[in-house]
């Protein structure tokens, strides 16, 4: 599967399942670039530990939920190569070099760092770990010398610190790293069930994984247009998150009848939003099924992650053999 496609990169934290934000915002693009492009997408248990470090377990879950949505959601172990950051080593000796030329004021500068150690409060992010979050972050793309990341908006940052880092290596040692351009995705971020972006942190995510039972529950207590108060009150389709979803769901001629309904208080947000739970399920049963059948074979499972870890550490070996030889480390006689 070498070839002279250009390589794209990405990873997911393993810090909890996958949620439709997750979906929509990331997997669903990675599904269409496998086709084009060599592709490598991995499962980010160490970016995790920077904030689960207290609770390892977790991590070990979290990566086997993460694995899980990962094919259930179509990346295809025959076309991408699929793994667990942590059988890579050569990410984390890679990190320990970049961490050399990299000024700790650049990675105080990113503005999740500060955001985080705010919405995390409740939790010490003092580490050096999770300062060097976005270095980590830089050595898993550049190991690979990948050539785009697909990435959401909220990651741009990262890779903009990715780029900086690799030009600062190339202007000491030589043109040996990749500079990485992003594919933002295309699909606009998902508000939660209650307006704000979906977050595992704010309650308001529809996982992959909710059992049926969940998601109709989720779905008949989101947020609304708050002005709506009563049946016969006239609602406004733009500001209502139920809508938002509709908008991805739904066909687009039923969607012109949702939004004149809506508007003349023909139709009620119970219905509205039984409707959605239909559309949801019709465009998720496929993904759903495939979900539980992936979980109950983990050792096909396992079997996956080992393979892709093995042509992952192939592909990395190869990067560090250059940067080792570009930073003159090891015995030369
Ligand atoms: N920071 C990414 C996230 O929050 C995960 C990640 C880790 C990543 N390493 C990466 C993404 C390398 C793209 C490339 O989901
Ligand atoms: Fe939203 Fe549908 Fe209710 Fe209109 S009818 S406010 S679109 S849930």
């Amino acid at each position: 599967m070498t070839s002279n496609r250009k390589r794209v990169l990405s990873g997911m934290q393993a810090s909890g399942r996958l949620h439709l934000g997750n979906y929509h915002g990331a997997l669903e693009n990675w599904v269409r670039l496998q086709d084009g492009y060599e592709c490598f997408f991995f499962v980010a248990d160490w970016h995790a530990l920077t904030t689960l470090f207290t609770e390892p377990g977790k991590v070990r879950e979290f990566t086997r939920e993460v694995a899980i949505d990962f094919l259930a959601c179509g990346l295809d172990p025959d076309k991408s190569c699929i793994f667990v950051q942590s059988d890579v080593l050569e990410h984390a000796e890679l990190f320990v070099l970049l961490s050399m030329l990299t000024p700790v004021p650049w990675l105080e500068r990113v503005p999740s760092y500060k955001d985080k150690q705010k919405e995390l409060a409740d939790k010490d992010l003092s580490s050096l770990g999770f300062l060097g979050y976005p270095a980590l972050q830089a050595a898993d793309i550049a190991v690979y010398r990948a050539d785009f990341v697909p990435v959401g908006e909220d990651q741009l940052p990262h890779l903009e610190l990715t780029r900086e880092i690799v030009r600062r290596f190339n202007h000491l040692y030589g043109e040996v790293l990749v500079e990485p351009k992003e594919i933002v995705t295309p699909t606009p971020v998902l508000p939660g069930l209650d307006g704000r972006k979906m977050s595992k942190s704010y309650g308001n995510a529809v996982y992959l994984s909710d059992e049926d039972e969940v998601v109709r529950k989720k779905f008949s207590n989101a947020v609304t247009d708050p002005q709506r108060m009563r049946r016969k009150d006239p609602g406004r389709p733009e500001v209502c998150n139920v809508y938002a979803y509709h908008k991805l769901y739904t066909a687009p001629a039923r969607l012109l009848e949702i939004d004149a309904a809506c508007r003349s208080a023909g139709i009620g947000c119970v219905d509205c939003k039984r409707e959605l739970v239909e559309r949801f399920f019709e465009r998720f049963g496929a993904i759903r099924e495939r979900r539980r059948a992936i979980a109950a074979a983990p050792e096909r499972l396992g079997e996956i992650l080992k393979a892709g870890a093995a042509r992952a550490q192939k592909a990395a070996r190869e990067g560090m053999a250059r940067v080792r030889e570009a930073m003159r480390l090891g015995w030369a006689p």
